[in-house]
């Protein structure tokens, strides 16, 4: 659906990243589902002339009953530096929710988030889900500092056991998050989902630590992206094979952007 949203917040939150607050419908927060995302227009003009993508941190009624979603964004461009600047009540057109999200008919077990920066926004939206459901959630938050790590409270007050490592060593352990990772599974005998959303580097690890473990995971990717909707492709990325006549690449923003780590050629991607 396409609607045109007010701004209700729009905060900077560390040196590089910020939070916003947007109206919603009823409708919109009934079909945010972990993993689904946003393309946002973030002004009237041609430049930028394509919309942007943006994982739904949260969707949901407010305080006051109202229905709103957010977003947590690191500004790295244009759009990014147009949209940091915007203010309480103006408006941005919104396409979404779009794409496929997490898949939450795991087996039971226990629930290992892995991210770190702007990957954490779609990983909050699962870990409300999953913990409205009483599942046990473990968050493994990575960054190069301690600006990496977003919302840390936020994922700790819904009852989320957090695990952070940076390579600074500002906050957790000094050391990439796939440590604190790869420790926690050879010390649990228990069964265990991972969801990851990071850089690729990081999604390429985690895939490798699940697959020699034979754990279910799902990524989320991101791609440079035009229309969101499966018609340019210009989002894909290279994909597995999973008969002879499928083909070898994935759509990122029709098919995913979550996927099972086992369908992306993670050499190729
Ligand atoms: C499904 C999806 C969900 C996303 N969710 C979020 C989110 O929740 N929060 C957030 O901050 N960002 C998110 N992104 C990335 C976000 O869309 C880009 O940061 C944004 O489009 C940059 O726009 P810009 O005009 O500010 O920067 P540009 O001028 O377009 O780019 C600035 C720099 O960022 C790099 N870049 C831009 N987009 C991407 C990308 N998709 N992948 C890798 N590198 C990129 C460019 O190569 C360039 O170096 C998501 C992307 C996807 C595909
Ligand atoms: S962004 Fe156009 S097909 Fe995915």
């Amino acid at each position: 659906m396409l609607t045109e949203s007010s701004l209700l917040f729009n905060t900077q939150i560390s040196p590089s990243y910020w939070h916003a607050r947007l109206c919603a419908s009823a409708a919109f927060v009934r079909e945010a589902a972990p993993g689904r995302f946003v393309m946002l227009r973030v002004n009237d003009t041609t430049d930028p002339l394509l919309r942007r993508p943006f994982a739904i941190f949260d969707a949901d009624d407010d305080a006051s009953g109202a229905p709103v979603f957010e977003i947590l964004y690191r500004v790295v461009g244009k759009a990014t530096t147009i949209l940091s600047a915007k203010k309480e009540g103006d408006v941005l057109d919104v396409l979404g929710p779009l794409g496929k999200g997490f898949d939450l008919g795991a087996p039971a077990g226990e629930h290992l988030l892995v991210g770190g920066g702007v990957g954490l926004a779609p990983l909050y939206a699962l870990a409300k889900k999953l913990r409205a459901a009483s599942s046990t959630v473990l968050l493994f938050a990575g960054g190069r500092r301690r600006d990496d790590i977003l919302c840390a409270e936020a994922f700790a007050s819904l009852g989320v056991e957090c695990h952070f490592a940076t390579e600074d060593g500002s906050i957790g352990e000094r050391a990439l998050v796939t440590e604190p990772l790869t420790r926690y599974l050879e010390s649990q005998g228990a069964k265990a989902a991972i969801y990851a959303c990071g850089p690729e580097g990081m999604l390429r690890a985690v895939a490798q630590i699940a697959a020699r473990r034979a754990i279910p995971c799902q990524v989320s990717l991101e791609s440079r992206m035009a229309c969101g909707v499966g018609v340019c492709l210009g989002c894909v990325v290279a994909g597995r094979r999973t008969a002879p006549q499928t083909p070898d690449f994935r759509c990122v923003c029709s098919e995913g952007p979550v996927f099972d780590a086992n369908e992306i050629d993670w050499e190729g991607a």
